[in-house]
């Protein structure tokens, strides 16, 4: 079931703690949803639509429901204020997934892995932390599931995307030379939500 929740809400975020804070104050009435299977028909077709807008890769309707079938609880949206007139109008969306990770040489433990697909809002909405609270959003909903990290790709020009994240935290681990379709290189982010020693189970004290 889709839970609703009010801006108040974000104080009580356990990725607070591991997030720095953004600045000034958002839009009062804005209301944020996570997204579940009996809200397909309202709001997939503008999902596709905001996506589709901004982002050079395009995707089928098979990859949105990929990622919403499976993880429609890692997948929040951001709705205009509604009035007597207006019915809900989607301005911002973040589509992700949980998986197992285990490293190719098995250097390392499996991971629990977030990733983060789709971000998108709505070019009128853009620099009142939409974008941010999606992401903390969805990285809480990961902590909650026991995510011990989380990745994602994003245009090495895409200067708003990167900022945005590295302010919340994610370092740059890798450049991916011309990953996507137009050529464009990626850099892909991580953000750590254990320590190294959590992950590894390697935290006995050393004599
Ligand atoms: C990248 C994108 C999602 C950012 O969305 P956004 O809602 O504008 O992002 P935010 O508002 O959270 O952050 C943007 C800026 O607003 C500032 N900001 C945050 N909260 C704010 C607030 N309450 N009031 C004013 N400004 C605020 C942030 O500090 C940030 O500035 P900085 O990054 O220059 O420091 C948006 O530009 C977009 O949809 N782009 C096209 C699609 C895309 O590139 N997606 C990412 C692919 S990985």
């Amino acid at each position: 079931m889709a839970s609703e929740t009010n801006l108040e809400a974000e104080t009580k975020s356990p990725v607070l703690s591991l997030l720095k804070e953004s600045s000034g104050t958002l839009p009062a009435e804005l209301r944020y949803i996570q997204y579940s299977h009996s809200l397909e028909k309202q709001y997939l077709p503008s999902i596709r639509a905001l996506i589709s807008k901004d982002l050079s890769e395009p995707y089928s309707i098979y990859v949105y429901r990929y990622f919403l079938y499976q993880w429609g609880d890692l997948c929040f949206m951001a709705l205009s204020p509604t009035t007597a007139y207006t019915s809900p109008k989607l301005i911002g969306v973040i589509i992700s997934k949980l998986e197992p990770h285990t490293p190719p040489s098995h250097s390392s433990p499996t991971t629990l892995r977030g990733y983060i697909a789709m971000l998108a809002v709505s070019s009128t909405y853009r620099n009142h932390g939409i974008a941010t609270t999606l992401v903390r959003k969805a990285i809480d909903a990961m902590i909650e599931r026991g995510a011990d990290e989380v990745v994602l790709e994003t245009e090495e020009t895409n200067v708003p995307a990167m900022k945005l994240y590295e302010r919340l935290g994610f370092l740059r681990s890798k450049k991916l030379h011309r990953y996507y379709l137009n050529g464009n290189s990626a850099f892909r982010l991580v953000l750590h939500l254990k320590a190294v020693e959590e992950m590894t189970g390697n935290n006995e004290e050393e004599i």
